[in-house]
């Protein structure tokens, strides 16, 4: 597989002006964000690869987009498992020839302590939202970039992987990751003509709430029910179909970061203050 960048292409990349005919693959895709996603791609001309664990939810998705005269196939794929990634890109290149928008966006949460977190918990959450999206990319990037098209990856991380809250340290630490692999996955991919996005919204009306529903057995806790309440977020709620739109332009743009929420706003400037006093050696 030839990973060296081709001659001739800018080094700063160039943007995904248009959609149509574009082959977008969203992991998540039967809920929430992942699902107002696909169905803006689609009407922006995407075709459309979903992949979920809930068969009937992408289903729903997938004969949303159909009735409206989009394409789209749905694949149930767990993105905890390199192997049923691997075969997602050979179900969407076989459908469509080609993938040029790649949405890692799959995610659970759960709450409570970092005190209490059980090894099950860090299983579970490390596996959907960060082994998922390394996933991702070892099955579709290398052959995204040998395709030689203009491509680009969304990466959906959180408020929560910029700005840390009690009670969603697991949550957090997942998505810490997945904004330093993003960042530098900007960087690296710069030369290939492949953009990078992070998004990273705060409250959105989804079922995340309720991700209970997609732990596997073997790595529920034994006995317990989930320990805590989520956790109250700050400002505004959004609909997904919001955010969705915010990540088409974005996507158009070459845009890195996806900041939803201005509310993120004062609590990532104390953040950087605190870092900032942190360097001059005050308190
Ligand atoms: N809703 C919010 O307030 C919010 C805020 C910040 C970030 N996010 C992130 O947005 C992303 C989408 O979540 P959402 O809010 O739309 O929640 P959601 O629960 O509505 O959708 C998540 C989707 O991921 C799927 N999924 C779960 N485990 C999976 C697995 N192992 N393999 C494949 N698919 C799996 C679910 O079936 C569901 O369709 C997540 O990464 C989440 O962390 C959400």
């Amino acid at each position: 597989m030839p990973l060296t960048p081709r001659s001739g292409w800018p080094e700063t990349g160039v943007t995904l002006e248009t959609f149509k005919d574009r082959v977008a693959v969203v992991t998540g895709g039967a809920s929430g964000i992942g699902r107002a996603l696909a169905l803006a791609l689609s009407r922006e001309g995407a075709r459309l690869v979903l992949a979920d664990v809930d068969e009937a939810g992408m289903s729903a998705v997938a004969d949303a987009i159909k009735a409206r005269g989009g394409e789209a196939v749905a694949v149930r794929t767990d993105v905890s498992s390199l192997e049923q990634v691997q075969s997602l890109a050979d179900r969407a290149w076989g459908a469509f020839g080609a993938v040029h928008i790649l949405c890692n966006n799959a995610g659970v949460a759960v709450w409570g302590g970092l005190e209490a977190a059980t090894y099950r918990d860090w299983q579970w959450v490390i596996g959907v939202n960060l082994w998922g999206v390394i996933h991702g990319l070892l099955a579709f990037l290398p052959r995204m970039i040998a395709q030689g098209e203009e491509g680009h990856i969304v990466n959906t991380a959180s408020m929560a992987g910029l700005v840390a809250s009690q009670g969603l340290g697991v949550y957090s630490t997942t998505k810490y990751a997945v904004v330093g692999l993003s960042e530098t996955l900007a960087k690296d991919l710069r030369p290939y003509n492949i953009g990078v996005s992070v998004l990273c919204p705060i409250g959105v009306t989804t079922r995340i709430r309720e991700s209970e529903r997609n732990r596997p057995d073997a790595l529920r806790n034994p006995g317990r029910q989930p320990r805590s309440e989520p956790v109250q977020l700050m400002g505004r709620t959004l609909t997904p179909e919001e955010v969705a739109e915010q990540v088409v332009i974005a996507i158009r743009r070459n845009q890195l970061y996806i900041l939803t929420h201005p509310e993120g706003l004062d609590p990532l400037r104390r953040r950087f203050q605190r870092l900032e006093r942190a360097i001059l050696g005050q308190r």
